[in-house]
């Protein structure tokens, strides 16, 4: 408990050292700083995250904590520094953009640092490892700072990035969480469900965001959950709608898009299916696969319904579809 409690602390202090970083050294207000307000992003919104900036050097943070006197294990211990063959430390992230990951009550557990870098062979993201604090298959990034919307509008929003959530919370979305690129767990979701039971996923227009959608609507109607979709313009995603259109017209697309799983599900389906009878009866099977995971026999039969009319199909035949996909698993 005392060496978690020590984690927190240092934890607190390296997001206070970022943010230092970025708005009172030249070089964090020249590169972070105005790396953030080129995204769009306003001060109080840079604020409100905790966002900030790591020097580009190798031991900047490291030099610093051991001034503060805090322990070289706790340093590795939380992913800060990594340790060379030859013992000494250097600092994880350098020279990147920093979005603190914060736990429910607000405390900050993590972190991941953004590079300004285009090259390919950089990795766009690092992030901080597990540790006693941090649980990633726990944690939803934003979600101190959504709560309260969430149980304000009974809805949640759920989006891939860092820079998705933030960008919504500008535009006035709080109810919005991220898993952070790692794909949906059920913690996340038994964590969410304590909020609302309704969500609606706002992945990335691609491929990857698809695929991850399927998968995540999946996961979150095993759980009981209500599920919506919505898919943004190819190579868009909420952030960048958001920056690109405008927070008004971000929030029309939204309103107008979303979908309920099903029919989410079933258009994306139909589209490589081409009328092909077999590819068709493909597309039914799997969409009965997803309802027959939902808990609730009413809304079971609700879903059958609508995809009878939704696919032109017997219900009967939907029924006996369901029943066998039933036996198998049992
Ligand atoms: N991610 C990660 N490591 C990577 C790439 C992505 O951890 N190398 C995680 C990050 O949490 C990121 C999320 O996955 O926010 C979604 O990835 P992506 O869509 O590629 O990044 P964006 O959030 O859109 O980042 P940006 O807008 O800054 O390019
Ligand atoms: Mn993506
Ligand atoms: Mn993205
Ligand atoms: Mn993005
Ligand atoms: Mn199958």
């Amino acid at each position: 408990q005392d060496k978690r409690e020590s984690l927190y602390v240092l934890s607190q202090w390296a997001g206070k050292f970022f943010k230092e970083q970025l708005w009172n050294t030249d070089i964090g207000n020249s590169i972070g700083l105005s790396y953030f307000k080129e995204r769009g992003y306003r001060e109080d919104i840079i604020k409100k995250f905790d966002l900030g900036y790591s020097p580009d050097v190798w031991t900047a943070l490291v030099e610093e904590a051991k001034k503060s006197g805090f322990q070289e294990g706790y340093l590795t211990e939380i992913g800060l520094a990594i340790e060379r063959d030859d013992k000494s430390l250097y600092d994880r992230f350098r020279g990147r953009v920093i979005f603190p990951i914060h736990n429910l009550t607000g405390r900050i557990i993590g972190f991941g640092g953004r590079t300004l870098k285009t090259e390919k062979s950089v990795p766009k993201y690092v992030n901080s490892p597990e540790s006693d604090i941090y649980r990633k298959s726990d944690v939803l990034y934003g979600l101190s700072f959504a709560k309260k919307a969430i149980l304000d509008h009974d809805t949640c929003y759920l989006v891939e990035g860092y820079a998705d959530v933030i960008s919504m919370h500008q535009a006035g979305v709080e109810n919005v969480v991220s898993s952070s690129g790692t794909s949906l767990t059920t913690g996340q979701i038994k964590l969410i469900s304590r909020f609302t039971k309704n969500v609606i996923i706002l992945y990335d227009g691609d491929a990857a965001g698809i695929k991850a959608s399927l998968r995540g609507t999946d996961m979150l109607l095993e759980e009981g959950l209500n599920v919506k979709v919505l898919l943004f313009p190819d190579g868009n995603d909420p952030d960048s709608y958001v920056q690109t259109f405008g927070s008004a017209a971000f929030k029309e697309y939204v309103a107008t898009n979303q979908q309920d799983f099903i029919f989410y599900k079933t258009n994306i389906l139909l589209k490589d299916a081409n009328n092909d009878p077999i590819k068709r009866a493909e597309v039914i099977h799997e969409v009965v696969e997803s309802i027959a995971l939902i808990p609730d026999e009413i809304k079971v039969s609700v879903f059958i319904r609508q995809c009878s009319s939704l696919l032109d199909i017997e219900e009967r035949v939907l029924l006996s579809e369901l029943n066998k996909i039933r036996v198998n698993k049992a």
